[in-house]
């Protein structure tokens, strides 16, 4: 049976969700933050470590104001209203990507960080303004200003994810097969698993049946 420490959730399908079911993307969007809630559960039931949730790409600025605007607020209230709970149930929340967002958001971001860095029951990395290829290019311009070597084990440190293992199942919901920029490194040898589910359909269920299914694959790591 495979070890599962880290699973990294690509949640994506909530504007078309939101559009077939309520006519507006944004009633997607809150939707989904039901099946985060799920799935937070259901991973720490399963004694996962971390979990990574792809919550809004470095790309995810071309999209209409007033959804990037809606998401963020979603986000800010999501946090302000159940950081306290998160921290109860032992759950350390760090956020990667760049906190470039409105200075009352990046202090929420800040503090709900260091309120929960002690705990350890589960690591949420909540991936917000994150981009595979920036996070590459800035580690690879810190080796350079640091006059290191460009060796795997340097470059890790510079990472968004260092000191986090690699994910080992990676979940992409919403019938769309490819990374968009999420963890490009970091999933060198994850399994990957495409739902057709949309995220706010997405549900422990499924989730638990992909657990099962990842902790029988034969992971070879390049070895027989
Ligand atoms: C993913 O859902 C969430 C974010 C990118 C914020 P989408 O908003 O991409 O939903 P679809 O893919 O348009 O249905
Ligand atoms: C990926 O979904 C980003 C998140 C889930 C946050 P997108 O919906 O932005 O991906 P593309 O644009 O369809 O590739
Ligand atoms: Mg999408």
């Amino acid at each position: 049976m495979n070890p599962l420490n880290h699973v990294a959730i690509i949640m994506d399908g909530n504007g078309r969700w939101g559009l077939k079911n309520k006519n507006s993307r944004n009633a997607g969007h809150k939707a989904g933050l039901n099946t985060v809630e799920k799935i937070i559960k259901e991973t720490i039931k399963n004694n996962i470590k971390f979990l990574t949730l792809y919550a809004f790409s470095t790309e995810n600025w071309k999209r209409p104001k007033k959804e990037i605007k809606f998401l963020f607020n979603l986000l800010e209230n999501f946090l302000k209203d159940k950081i306290e709970d998160l921290n109860k149930q032992k759950i350390r929340l760090k956020i990667i990507g760049k906190k470039n967002f409105s200075s009352q958001l990046n202090s929420l971001l800040i503090k709900s960080e260091k309120k929960t860095s002690k705990n350890k029951r589960l690591q949420i990395n909540l991936a917000l303004n994150y981009g595979a290829k920036t996070e590459l290019i800035n580690a690879f311009k810190e080796l350079k200003k640091n006059k290191e070597n460009i060796n795997e084990k340097n470059l890790k440190k510079y990472l968004e994810t260092k000191n986090i293992p690699d994910p080992d199942l990676l979940i992409r919901t919403g019938n769309t097969k490819r990374l968009s920029n999420f963890l490009l490194w970091q999933v060198a040898y994850s399994e990957i698993f495409f739902e057709k589910k949309l995220w706010p359909d997405f549900n422990e269920r499924d989730y638990t049946k992909m657990i099962k299914k990842f902790r029988s694959i034969k992971r070879n790591f390049g070895k027989i």
